[in-house]
This record gives C-alpha cells, sequence and structure tokens, in this order.
C-alpha cells in the first residue's frame, strides 16, 4: 500500500521522469519532482495538485552534492518523510572510443552515475532511520551490453547496474528495496539531448518503431516494482533474451553487432 508514501524522482521535467511523477501520484504517493528546467517541473506539479495528488517542484542538479541534500530536504519538509527516490536523471553521447572527448566522458559519468549516488547517498539516512524504502535506479537494457559508439552511456549504465545489485544485497533484511530499471528505447527527449551533446548522429539510436516503447510503458512498469519490489525491472521480455544471449555467446553478439555498426555507417552516409 503506498498511498501517503513520498517518492522523490530526479529528471521529472520530461520523458520517464514525468511519466514515472504522473504514474506515482495516481496510486496516491506524493511526489516530489526535480530536475533542473524548473519551469517543466512547476507545471507538471500543478497538474498533479489539480487533480487532486500532491506535488512539489524542486531545482535539483544531480551533479551538486548540496542540491541532492536539499532535494531530499525540501521534500522531507513538505511530505514528512521520503519513502522512495528514483534516480533517474541522464543523458546519453554517441562518440567512438578512439576520438571520445574526455571531458564530455567524465561529465557523462558525473551526472548518469555520480549523480544517482549523490541522491541516493542524500536519502540514504533518512531511509535507514526509517527502515524502510525503495530505491530505483534508472539503468538501461544497455547496461547488460555496449554498442558501438555508445560505449560512454552504456558504461554508466553498467555501473548503475552493478552498484544497484550490491547495494540491493547489501540492503537485504533492512527494510529497504533497491532495484534497477531496464528499458529498451523509449519515445522521450533522450535522442534530442544525444544529439545537442554528440553532433550529428551516427545512428545509433535508430531503431524500428515496433522496437521502441513510450514513457508510460516504463512508469507502469516502475509502479509495479514499487508495489511488488523486484530486482530487475524489464519493459522487453525479447531485450532481455537477446541479451543473456549475447553475454552466453560473445562471438555472435559481436558479429551482430558489428553487421548493424556497418549497415548504420552506410545508411547514415546515404542519408548525407
Ligand atoms: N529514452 C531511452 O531510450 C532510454 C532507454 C534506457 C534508459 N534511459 C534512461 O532513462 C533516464 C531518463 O531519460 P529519458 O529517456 O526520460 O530522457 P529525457 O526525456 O531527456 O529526460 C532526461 C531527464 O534528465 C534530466 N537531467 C539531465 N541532466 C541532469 C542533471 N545534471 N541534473 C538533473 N537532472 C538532469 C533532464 O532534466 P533537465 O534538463 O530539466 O535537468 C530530464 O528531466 C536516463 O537515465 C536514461 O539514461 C532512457
Amino acid at each position: 500500500m503506498l498511498t501517503g508514501k513520498p517518492i522523490l524522482i530526479t529528471g521529472a521535467s520530461s520523458g520517464i521522469g514525468l511519466a514515472t511523477a504522473m504514474a506515482c501520484s495516481r496510486i496516491g504517493m506524493p511526489v516530489a519532482l526535480s530536475a533542473r528546467r524548473k519551469d517543466r517541473l512547476d507545471e507538471a506539479a500543478a497538474r498533479i495538485n489539480q487533480a487532486g495528488g500532491q506535488a512539489i517542484a524542486i531545482r535539483c542538479n544531480v551533479v551538486s552534492k548540496e542540491d541532492c541534500a536539499d532535494a531530499v530536504k525540501q521534500t522531507i519538509d513538505a511530505f514528512g518523510s521520503v519513502y522512495s527516490v528514483f534516480a533517474n536523471a541522464g543523458y546519453g553521447y554517441e562518440a567512438p572510443v578512439a576520438t571520445m572527448d574526455e571531458a564530455k566522458l567524465r561529465d557523462i559519468f558525473e551526472v548518469n552515475f555520480y549523480g544517482s549516488l549523490n541522491i541516493i547517498w542524500a536519502a540514504m539516512p533518512h531511509l535507514q532511520h526509517r527502515k524502510e524504502g525503495h530505491i530505483l535506479w534508472c539503468s538501461s537494457g544497455l547496461s547488460k551490453i555496449s554498442l558501438p559508439n555508445f560505449a560512454a552511456y552504456s558504461a554508466t549504465k553498467a555501473a548503475q547496474d552493478h552498484f544497484g545489485r550490491a547495494m540491493r544485497i547489501e540492503l537485504l533484511g533492512t527494510g529497504i528495496h533497491c532495484s534497477t530499471v531496464h528499458p529498451i528505447t523509449t519515445e522521450t527527449e533522450f535522442s534530442t539531448g544525444v544529439e545537442a551533446v554528440s553532433g550529428k548522429s551516427r545512428g545509433t539510436l535508430r531503431t524500428p518503431r515496433s522496437a521502441r516503447q513510450s514513457a508510460e510503458t516504463v512508469a507502469d512498469a516502475i509502479v509495479k516494482c514499487l508495489e511488488s519490489p523486484k530486482g530487475e525491472v524489464w519493459t522487453s521480455f525479447s531485450a532481455r533474451a537477446s541479451l543473456a544471449l549475447a553475454t552466453l555467446c560473445p562471438g555472435l553478439a559481436d558479429w551482430v553487432l558489428a553487421r548493424r555498426h556497418q549497415n548504420l555507417i552506410r545508411e547514415v552516409e546515404q542519408d548525407g
């Protein structure tokens, strides 16, 4: 029963974070929406409050430990406690390893990985004091395999996955759950963000429409996991099965990925 149990979400100004805020509010959870674009958060929080839910908007850059501590404090001040933290803020960077920009590599780790830790560390003392809670890391299907030109992003998602698993086991029996979320390609502002950071697309994120999911699909799976905690949240059985096969047969996985990579190079060249 999650009614009245507050959730703090990073990266809630768009995409998966925003959809999760809406879905959590529909089951009666007070929601603290955080991100950098405060205007968007204000608008979303107003929509939730007008619909009879409870929401606050908090400007928070996850790279800043001070912002993260303040986000937890504001959530507790508004709702009396924090039950769940969804470390969701993140972005992608597309570049080959050999010529990758080191500053961009370090920045994506600062946001996706250390940013997740910053908000989780800020909330942990409170959760441990209450002896209950649920930490969620927004990892990715790419935590289990790296795509060519997407090594930096995949590495941040693998780091989240590893920390999430270790933490889940460390916290067994404490009343605090820890789950990792592994979306496949999701229709959000993510690809626009990748181009803003990386320049002209190399096509890594091209996927047939049938292989894409909505942010609401991911949000619904997260709500189910909050209601009935489990370690990993997957929204595509075929993706999960393919990734398991890729781990079992790395040579086959390389062959498939290399063919896809060559096809993408041709397609991008043809598109000019
Ligand atoms: N879309 C996909 O295909 C996909 C697949 C697997 C996993 N994911 C993961 O899902 C998560 C959400 O991405 P999305 O697809 O929903 O993309 P999105 O619509 O671009 O959302 C990204 C969110 O992260 C926030 N953000 C970025 N940098 C931040 C920072 N330094 N501090 C605080 N917030 C920051 C953005 O808000 P502001 O700009 O307002 O700060 C935005 O709310 C990411 O962790 C991503 O890796 C996405």
